[in-house]
């Protein structure tokens, strides 16, 4: 049967694996390829910026990881293609791919469905699901004839609850839950599971960029968990689903929220109309 069934607590998770992080030059696609690589994953470093790509897999190989950058624009079918060729070429296969470049450019985004123009639509879409389909289509081939793989997506809170002005990344990212579904039903058959993770807030430069301190602060306390999630929080979840720890689990979306997701949806700090009906003495 495919992957590993003779891992044990204790053992590396991911020793001898290869993995492919889009998106991994910064945020949680930097938290994303150093958890991989701690695993024991050779990791392909995957990002627009070169400096970002470089200096992920520099640091790595300095701890004495293996790690290859790869400059590639996701928006370019040719480049999506050539990015798995050349993790390939480098490591001899790819068994990991964890799709994390996504999100909006920032405050300019944020607008309601009426002021969006196509072409802001379409980048939108396509930064969030359509190099998903490029980069599965170059794994899965391999992934089918070793008889193992697995595919992570990193999706949103967004796409499974609305939200004002997301209409294109919520329909994007809903979009990659649902790929995720029909991937993980399509290519079971084969031992390849593909898995999602749907962050909520979390603290990355892409968000500090666009959020306020307050705005922040009053995020942190509308969360059960009463924090800002980490990079590291959805890194670790992608660990799992990449590794045998998930090996029965396919065609799933982990919310990792801080339990966001789970509130009566009052919003803000609200308190719930049974809380505030208790006597406080
Ligand atoms: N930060 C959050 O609060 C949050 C919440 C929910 C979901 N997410 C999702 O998590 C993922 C990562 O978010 P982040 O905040 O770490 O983002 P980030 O902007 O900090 O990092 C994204 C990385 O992807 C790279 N990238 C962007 N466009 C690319 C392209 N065309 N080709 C190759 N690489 C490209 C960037 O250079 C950058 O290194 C995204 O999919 C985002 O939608 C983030």
């Amino acid at each position: 049967m495919p992957e590993s069934t003779s891992w044990r607590p204790g053992d590396a998770l991911l020793a001898d694996k290869v993995a492919v992080v889009a998106g991994g030059g910064r945020g949680i696609g930097e938290a994303t390829t150093r958890i991989l690589a701690a695993a024991g994953a050779a990791v392909g470093v995957v990002d627009v910026e070169a400096e970002r790509a470089e200096a992920v897999a520099a640091s790595l190989r300095a701890e004495g990881a293996t790690a290859l950058p790869v400059v590639a624009d996701l928006f370019d079918e040719a480049a999506c293609a050539a990015a798995i060729g050349a993790v390939t070429a480098e490591f001899g296969r790819v068994d990991v791919l964890a799709n994390v470049a996504g999100g909006m450019t920032g405050l300019a985004e944020w607008r309601h469905l009426e002021h969006w123009s196509t072409e802001q639509w379409d980048r939108v879409l396509h930064l969030n699901l359509r190099y998903v389909f490029w980069l599965c289509r170059a794994v899965l081939p391999g992934m089918v004839e070793r008889g193992g793989g697995s595919i992570v997506s990193v999706t949103s809170i967004s796409g499974v609850h609305g939200a004002p002005n997301h209409s294109a990344y919520g329909a994007a990212k809903a979009g990659l839950i649902h790929l995720t579904k029909t991937l993980a039903v399509e290519y079971g058959r084969f031992g390849v599971r593909v898995n999602a993770v749907s962050p909520g807030a979390i603290a990355t430069p892409a968000t500090d960029a666009v959020l306020s301190a307050e705005r922040k602060a009053t995020l942190a306390a509308a969360t059960p968990l009463q924090r800002p999630g980490r990079p590291d929080d959805i890194a670790r979840a992608v660990l799992y689903f990449a590794s045998p720890m998930s090996e029965y689990v396919t065609g799933q979306m982990l919310l990792v929220d801080g339990g966001v997701g789970s509130k009566f949806p009052l919003g803000g700090t609200g308190t719930h109309v049974s809380e505030a009906a208790l006597p406080t003495g």
